[in-house]
């Protein structure tokens, strides 16, 4: 996802390579990024921290314990972006105490082309300056909406998990096509594209999705007898118990 950030940030030209500065674990991705962007891998946090204003947080959240007193003190006057899931503000003003705002956010894996949607919630009331940056950056994946933190379990069950639900509905229609006879690389083709081609007209046509369904549903035609089936399966209930299920998960990670 860091990646992902530092990709788009540098495609919509928000920054120049050199303005920009990375640090990693052990595994190389730092480096790796640095050679395949121009921007500076500064292995050391203190230099790191040294001259930059702005922090994104983009590791695993169980890391997070990792910070200490001499994070808190080299973060002091900046800007902590936190893209973590579950990490609450509470717990990351824990760790960054002396930040003059921290920003929580929720992006998801479409962001990695530019293609993603991105909420986000502040400790404090963001200037207007701040809140620039802010949505600039997170921009550089997709769509961004500010929310209250207490949605963001929400956020992260629809948007946050919601492609893999999409890739599994793919991978259900795709299967379905091979029950009905076609072949796999033909059916896989069609899946994809017809939820690609669905989304693109659903986005262009400002409808309400029931609205589109119903344009393709004549009475006693093909569409209708599927649709049937979804009804009988209960499909509805349980892409909703789908996304309850994650946002429970997420409140659970937050606790822990
Ligand atoms: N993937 C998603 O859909 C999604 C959506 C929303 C939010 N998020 C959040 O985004 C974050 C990153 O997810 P990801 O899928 O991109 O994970 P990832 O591919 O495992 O990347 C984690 C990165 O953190 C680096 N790292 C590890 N320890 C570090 C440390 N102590 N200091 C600095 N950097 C360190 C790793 O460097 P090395 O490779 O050198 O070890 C690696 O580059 C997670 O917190 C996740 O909750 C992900």
């Amino acid at each position: 996802m860091g990646t992902a950030m530092v990709s788009g940030m540098l495609r919509n030209k928000l920054y120049q390579p050199e303005e920009l500065a990375c640090l990693g674990a052990e595994d190389g991705s730092a480096e790796a990024l640095s050679s395949r962007t121009g921007i500076r891998h500064i292995p050391n946090l203190e230099k790191l921290l040294a001259g930059c204003e702005i922090l994104v947080l983009a590791f695993k959240p169980q890391q997070l314990s990792q910070a200490g007193s001499e994070h808190a003190r080299l973060s002091e006057g900046k800007l902590i972006l936190s893209i973590l899931a579950g990490s609450t503000l509470k717990r990351l003003d824990e760790k960054f105490p002396l930040a003059r705002n921290i920003i929580r956010a929720m992006p998801n894996t479409p962001g990695q082309i530019g293609a993603g949607i991105t909420c986000y919630s502040t400790k404090n009331e963001i200037d207007f300056t701040d809140r620039e940056k802010v949505e600039n950056i997170l921009e550089s994946m997709g769509p961004v909406i500010p929310l209250e933190e207490k949605f963001l379990d929400a956020v992260t069950a629809l948007s946050g998990s919601g492609p893999a639900y999409v890739f599994e509905f793919v991978a259900a229609l795709r299967d379905g096509g091979i029950r009905a006879g076609l072949e796999p690389e033909v059916a896989e083709r069609l899946s994809l594209e017809t939820v690609l081609g669905s989304a693109r007209l659903l986005a262009r046509s400002g409808e309400k999705p029931e609205t589109l369904r119903q344009w393709v549903s004549s009475p006693g035609g093909t569409t209708l007898a599927g649709l049937e089936a979804l009804e009988k399966g209960n499909f509805r209930s349980l892409i909703a118990d789908t996304v309850l299920a994650a946002k429970n998960r997420s409140m659970e990670l937050a606790q822990d």
